[in-house]
C-alpha cells in the first residue's frame, strides 16, 4: 500500500534508556529495539501490543522527543536521526500528535481558541486575523461548530469526546502530513469512539494526512488503519494488510490478541475470552531467542528459546517473525 511514497521509514530503530542506580548505569530499558517501519503518504499503520510493548516510545521517537540509540529515522527523505532541537522543530511543524487522555491534554486555564491556536503562535505562522480564520475553520473540520460558540469555552466546559475534538482540530492545525494518535479513543465511551475515529478518516481523505495509530484495540485498528504492526518487547513481530493480518494471524502473539478480543454479543456468557497467558517479559533482560518462548504454546525448543527469528516476508505484504514460518526460500510462495 504505498500511494504515492513513504512519508516516513524507521531502520532498525533502537530507544534504550538507562537504568541508573547510585549514579552508574547499570542497564537499559530496551523499548524499542530494531524497529523497521515505513508509513507511506496517506496511510494509517496501526501499532498494537500490550501495555509496555515499546508503542509510545516509538511514537515519540518519530515525532523527534526521544533520542535513538540506533538505527535512523527518515522523513520525507530527510534524516532526522540527530537533529538539533531547532532542525526538529522545524521539522515539528509537519507533524501532530493526539494523546489519549483528553483531560490531562489540554492545558484547563485556556479558552478552546488558544489550545487551538497555539502551535501557529509557536511556529510564528500566519497574523493574527490569518490565525483566527485557520483557527475557526480548523474548529469547523473537528465538528465543533458553531466554532465561535466552543472558542471561548474552557477545555471543563466541554465533554470527553468534544475535548478530543479540541485536541484534534489542535493536531492538525498546522496542516501536518503525519499526525501520531496515542490511544486517542480507549477513554471514551464506545459511541464515541466511532465518531472520533471517522473523523480522523475524514480528516485523512480530506488532508492526504498519514497517521501511525497506537492502541490496544483490534477491533479500533481494524476499523482505522490499513496496516497493522504487532509489537512484543520492543519489536515488531507481524506486520501487514490489517484484514488479512486479523482474519489470519500468523504469529502465535498475533492469535492470543485476538483471540482475548471480547465478542460483543451480550448473550455469549464466554464472551470475555482468556487473555494472553503469561507476564509481559523485562525489557532490561529480555528472553534469549524469541522474546515471546515463555509465552509460546508452540515453542520449539533448542530453537525458539536460543535463536532470534527474523522479521520475514511470508506472502504478499505479511511479514512475520516467528521460526515456524521459516522455511528453506525455494519453498516460499511462487516456489511450492
Ligand atoms: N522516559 C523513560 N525512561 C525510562 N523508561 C521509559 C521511559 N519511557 C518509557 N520507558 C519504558 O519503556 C517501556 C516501553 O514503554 P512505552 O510507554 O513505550 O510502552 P507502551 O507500549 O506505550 O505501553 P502502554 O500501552 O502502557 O502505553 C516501558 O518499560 C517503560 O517503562
Ligand atoms: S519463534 Fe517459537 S516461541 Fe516465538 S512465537 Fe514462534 S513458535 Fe513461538
Ligand atoms: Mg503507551
Amino acid at each position: 500500500m504505498n500511494k504515492s511514497g513513504n512519508l516516513i521509514t524507521t531502520e532498525d530503530l533502537k530507544i534504550y534508556f538507562p537504568v541508573r542506580r547510585f549514579l552508574r548505569t547499570v542497564g537499559y530499558v530496551k523499548a524499542v529495539d530494531g524497529v523497521s517501519l515505513h508509513i507511506s503518504k496517506g496511510e494509517t499503520v496501526a501499532l498494537v501490543g500490550e501495555s509496555g510493548s515499546g508503542k509510545t516510545t516509538f511514537g515519540r521517537a518519530l515525532l523527534g522527543l526521544v533520542r535513538p540509540s540506533g538505527g535512523r529515522i527518515v522523513f520525507d527523505g530527510l534524516d532526522i536521526t540527530d537533529l538539533e532541537e531547532k532542525d526538529m522543530k522545524r521539522v515539528r511543524r509537519r507533524m501532530g500528535v493526539v494523546f489519549q487522555d483528553p483531560y490531562a491534554s489540554l492545558n484547563p486555564v485556556f479558552p478552546i481558541y488558544r489550545i487551538v491556536e497555539e502551535p501557529l503562535v509557536v511556529n510564528r505562522m500566519g497574523t493574527p486575523e490569518e490565525r483566527r480564520e485557520v483557527v475557526m475553520k480548523a474548529l469547523e473540520d473537528v465538528r465543533l461548530t458553531p466554532p465561535e460558540f466552543f472558542a471561548s469555552k474552557y477545555p471543563h466546559m466541554l465533554s470527553g469526546g468534544q475535548r478530543q475534538r479540541v485536541a484534534i482540530a489542535r493536531a492538525i492545525i498546522t496542516n501536518p502530513d503525519l499526525v501520531v494518535a496515542d490511544e486517542p479513543v480507549s477513554m471514551l465511551d464506545a459511541s464515541i469512539r466511532v465518531e472520533i475515529l471517522t473523523l480522523f478518516k475524514e480528516i485523512q481523505q480530506r488532508h492526504n494526512v498519514s497517521f501511525l495509530y497506537i492502541t490496544h484495540d483490534m477491533a479500533t485498528a481494524k476499523y482505522f488503519s490499513e496496516r497493522i504492526a504487532i509489537m512484543y518487547a520492543g519489536k515488531i513481530v507481524e506486520l501487514g494488510p490489517t484484514k488479512e493480518v486479523l482474519s489470519d494471524p500468523l504469529h502465535p502473539y498475533t492469535q492470543a490478541l485476538i483471540e482475548a478480543i471480547p465478542d460483543p454479543d451480550p448473550t455469549n456468557r464466554f464472551r470475555f475470552r482468556k487473555v494472553t497467558p503469561g507476564q509481559p517479559p523485562s525489557l532490561i533482560n529480555p528472553p534469549s531467542g524469541c522474546r515471546f518462548h515463555p509465552r509460546c504454546q508452540y515453542l520449539i525448543q533448542g530453537t525458539c528459546d536460543v535463536v532470534e527469528p527474523m522479521l520475514i516476508r511470508i506472502k504478499g505484504e505479511r511479514y512475520v517473525a516467528c521460526h515456524l514460518y521459516e522455511k528453506p526460500p525455494m519453498e516460499r510462495e511462487g516456489h511450492q
